[in-house]
């Protein structure tokens, strides 16, 4: 999969979340940029892509949802999608059940604001950018 794309639409960016999809087994994928660059939009078709029916609703408020995964192609059962926006830093997940979520290698983990959890993410992390460039175009660069 080429690596760096110019999205217009937000359409364009849930297509190609769900493209994504076909290439993730298990695992952290971290989602970097701004307010409204786009990375709710991703997962939303990341979840299509998993072949999660429910409604991906921004998760925050309640900064972790599951989502149960049925799908033969894909191993891991549960997908999660966590948003740490409200969260200062590591510190605050301390004895909360997202460490044991992330570590499990058997989920699918979407994070929205990880670099406020930075140094206890994973080894093996899919870290993708959003980058703003105007009302209706992002740019996406996916390093696997
Ligand atoms: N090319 C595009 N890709 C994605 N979203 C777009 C695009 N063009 C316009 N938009 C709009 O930008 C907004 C993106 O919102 P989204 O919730 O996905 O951002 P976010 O990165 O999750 O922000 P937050 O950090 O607040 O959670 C939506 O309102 C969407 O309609
Ligand atoms: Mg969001």
């Amino acid at each position: 999969m080429k690596n760096s794309f110019i999205t217009r639409g937000f359409n364009r960016t849930q297509k190609l979340g769900e493209d994504f999809a076909q290439q993730v087994k298990s695992g952290v994928i971290a989602l970097y940029g701004d307010l409204g660059n786009g990375k709710t939009t991703f997962v939303q078709g990341l979840a299509k892509g998993l072949g999660i029916k429910s409604r991906i609703i921004s998760p925050t408020f309640i900064i972790i949802r599951s989502y149960a995964i049925n799908r033969k192609s894909v191993n891991a059962k549960h997908f999660y999608h966590i948003d740490l926006y409200r969260i200062q830093s590591e510190k605050d997940v301390v004895g909360m059940e997202l460490l044991e979520i992330i570590d499990n290698p058997e989920n699918i983990v979407a994070i929205e604001w990880p670099e406020k959890i930075e140094k206890i993410l994973p080894k093996e992390v899919s870290r993708i950018y959003f980058k703003y460039i105007d009302e209706n175009r992002r740019e996406i660069i996916i390093k696997d």
